[in-house]
C-alpha cells in the first residue's frame, strides 16, 4: 500500500486537500467550498465550524471516492489563510465569527496602535499594524464587544483552529504567528511589550511551534467523524504564503515568488531576521525552520481581472476574454489600469485608494482594457519589487504561480516588466503542496524542506525578457508610478461621497 501525506489548503472560499506520495506526486485531491459573510461594508467573516465541516467532506471524499485507505495516510499538515482571528472561551467554544484577513473594519485600532507605540511597534514586529492583521482585529473586539473579549481564553488563526478540532491540541506555528503582529521577531516570542501596552493576557496566546513540528495524532472523535486513522500524525503547517513559497521551491534569497490569486503576492526568501522594510513590505517567519520571508500584497490581483470579466463580459468564457489581450499591444495602446479596486496594501497601505483606467481614447477596444488590467496588476508588483532594488536585495529569478502562470502572455508580461527570467512550475499545486511537504519532512521522509523540494518541486517554462519590450515597459512604468499620488485625493473623496449617500 502506497504511503502518502495530506496537504490541507484552507483558503478564503474553499478548502483543498491533496494526497501526495513519497515521490511528490499528487495521487488524489478533493475540494469543498464554504461561504464568506459580509454583513456590513468592510466586514469579512466566516464560521470556523464551516472550515471543519468542509475539510471533513474533502477527506471523506478522498477515502470514499478516491479510495484512499486511511492507513496509507501517514501525516497531515496545513496551509492557512493568514491573519484571521478565532476566539475561544474556557470550554474551547468559538465566541464569535472569525474576522478574516480581508476584513478592514479596524482602521481606528490601527491608528491607536501606532499612536501608542509608534516606531517601537515596527521595530519589534517588522510590520505596520494594518487592518488586515490580527492585533487590530483583537483590539476591535476589545473595544466594541467587551463582553465577548472578557470571555476569551484562547486566540487562534484559521488553520490552527482546524488542526485543534482534528487533534484537541492547541498550537500556533511561527509563520502564522508573525502575521498577528504580536511577535517580537528578533527574540522569536510573543511580545510582552505589545501585550502589556494593550492589556492582552499572554495566556490567550497558544504555544509557538515550528511548521514541521508534530502537533499530535488525529483524535478518537475526529477519526470516527472523518474515517481517518488515529495513527495519522499532524504537523503544524504554516501561513498560506509561506506554504505557497515552500511548494514553489522558494528556499534561497535569489528567488522571488509572484503569486496571483484573489490577491497577489510578491514574496522573497530572507536569511536574516534583522532585515526590516519598515512595514512597507511585510516580514514573516518562513515555514522553513530559522528562515524568513518578506512580501508585498496587491489586494486585488486576480480579483481585478474577475471583476472586469464579470462586469463587462459576463456571458463569455474567461480564457477567451483574457486571450483577447493578444490583439492589443505592449502598453495597451496607451491605456493604464491601477488595480486599487478594494484599496491597497503594498507599497501604499491605503484602504481608501481606488482603481482607475487612465488615458481612455476613442480608439480603445475591449482588448486594450483587458491588456491594461493584466499589465496594471504586474506594474503594481513592480512597485513591490522596487523595494528590494532600493534595499540592494539581489534576486535573479521569479517563480510564477497561480493565474499569472496559467497564461503564457501574462508570464511574458511579467518577464518584460520585471526584466528578469520568469519560471513556472509543472506541478503548480499551490500552498497545499507546501503543506504536504511540511508533513513529509515532519515524518522524516526527508532531512530538510530543501531536500524535499528537490523531489517534489519541478520547474516548467522559462520565459526570458524581450529587450525591446523591456524598454517600452520601463517608459510606461514611469507614467504608472504617477497614478497613486495623483489619484489619491480624488478617489478618497469619491469613497467619502459614496459613504454619505
Ligand atoms: C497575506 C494576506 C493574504 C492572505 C490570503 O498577508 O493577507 O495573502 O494570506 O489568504
Amino acid at each position: 500500500m502506497e504511503e502518502c501525506v495530506l496537504g490541507v489548503d484552507l483558503g478564503t472560499s474553499s478548502v483543498k486537500v491533496l494526497a501526495v506520495n513519497r515521490q511528490g506526486k499528487t495521487i488524489a485531491q478533493e475540494k469543498m467550498d464554504f461561504p464568506l459573510h459580509q454583513p456590513l461594508p468592510g466586514y469579512a467573516e466566516q464560521n470556523p465550524e464551516d472550515w471543519v465541516n468542509a475539510t471533513t467532506v474533502a477527506i471523506v471524499r478522498l477515502i470514499l471516492n478516491d479510495r484512499l485507505n486511511p492507513n496509507q495516510i501517514k501525516g497531515i499538515s496545513y496551509s492557512g489563510q493568514m491573519h484571521g482571528l478565532v476566539l475561544l472561551d474556557k470550554d474551547n467554544q468559538v465566541l464569535r465569527p472569525a474576522m478574516l484577513w480581508n476584513d478592514t473594519r479596524s482602521t481606528k485600532q490601527r491608528f491607536e496602535i501606532m499612536n501608542r507605540m509608534g516606531e517601537k511597534f515596527v521595530k519589534l514586529t517588522h510590520n505596520l499594524p494594518l487592518e488586515g492583521f490580527t492585533l487590530p482585529k483583537l483590539l476591535w473586539v476589545k473595544e466594541n464587544q467587551p463582553d465577548i473579549f472578557k470571555k476569551v481564553k484562547v486566540m487562534l488563526l484559521p488553520k490552527d483552529y482546524l488542526r485543534f478540532r482534528m487533534t484537541n491540541n492547541l498550537a500556533i506555528d511561527y509563520s502564522d504567528a508573525t502575521g498577528t503582529v504580536m511577535i517580537d521577531v528578533q527574540n522569536q516570542c510573543w511580545s510582552k511589550e505589545i501585550l502589556n501596552a494593550f492589556n492582552i493576557p499572554e495566556s490567550i496566546c497558544p504555544k509557538l511551534v515550528k511548521s514541521i513540528d508534530n502537533t499530535g495524532n488525529i483524535s478518537q472523535w475526529y477519526a470516527k467523524y472523518s474515517g481517518l486513522s488515529v495513527k495519522t500524525v499532524t504537523f503544524a503547517g504554516g501561513a498560506d504564503n509561506a506554504c505557497g513559497a515552500v511548494g514553489a521551491g522558494i528556499d534561497s534569497s535569489n528567488k522571488i515568488l509572484s503569486s496571483i490569486g484573489t490577491s497577489g503576492v510578491i514574496l522573497k526568501y530572507e536569511e536574516n531576521k534583522s532585515t526590516n522594510y519598515e512595514g512597507i513590505l511585510q516580514f514573516e517567519d518562513h515555514a522553513i525552520p530559522n528562515a524568513f520571508y518578506s512580501m508585498g500584497v496587491t489586494l486585488s490581483a486576480g480579483f481585478s481581472l474577475n471583476w472586469f470579466k464579470n462586469t463587462f463580459a459576463a456571458a463569455e468564457k474567461f480564457d477567451d476574454v483574457i486571450n483577447g489581450a493578444r490583439e492589443s499591444s505592449v502598453g495597451a495602446n496607451g491605456l493604464l489600469f491601477a488595480p486599487y479596486i478594494m484599496g491597497e496594501r503594498a507599497p501604499y497601505a491605503d484602504a481608501n485608494i481606488r482603481g482607475s483606467f487612465i488615458g481612455i481614447d476613442g480608439i480603445h477596444k475591449r482588448c486594450d482594457f483587458v491588456r491594461a488590467v493584466l499589465e496594471g496588476i504586474i506594474f503594481s508588483f513592480k512597485d513591490i519589487l522596487n523595494k528590494y532594488e532600493e534595499n540592494n536585495s539581489h534576486f535573479d529569478t521569479v517563480i510564477a504561480i497561480g493565474g499569472g502562470a496559467k497564461s503564457k502572455l501574462w508570464q511574458q508580461i511579467q518577464a518584460n516588466i520585471f526584466n528578469v527570467r520568469v519560471i513556472s512550475l509543472s506541478n503548480d499545486q499551490g500552498p497545499g503542496l507546501g503543506a504536504a511537504m511540511l508533513a513529509a519532512v515532519g515524518l522524516e521522509w526527508f532531512n530538510s524542506v530543501k531536500e524535499c523540494a528537490v523531489q517534489f518541486v519541478h520547474f516548467k517554462d522559462v520565459i526570458l525578457p524581450n529587450s525591446n519590450n523591456v524598454q517600452r515597459y520601463q517608459e510606461l512604468y514611469k507614467i504608472y508610478k504617477k497614478i497613486y499620488p495623483t489619484t489619491k485625493d480624488i478617489t478618497h473623496e469619491l469613497v467619502s461621497f459614496r459613504k454619505n449617500y
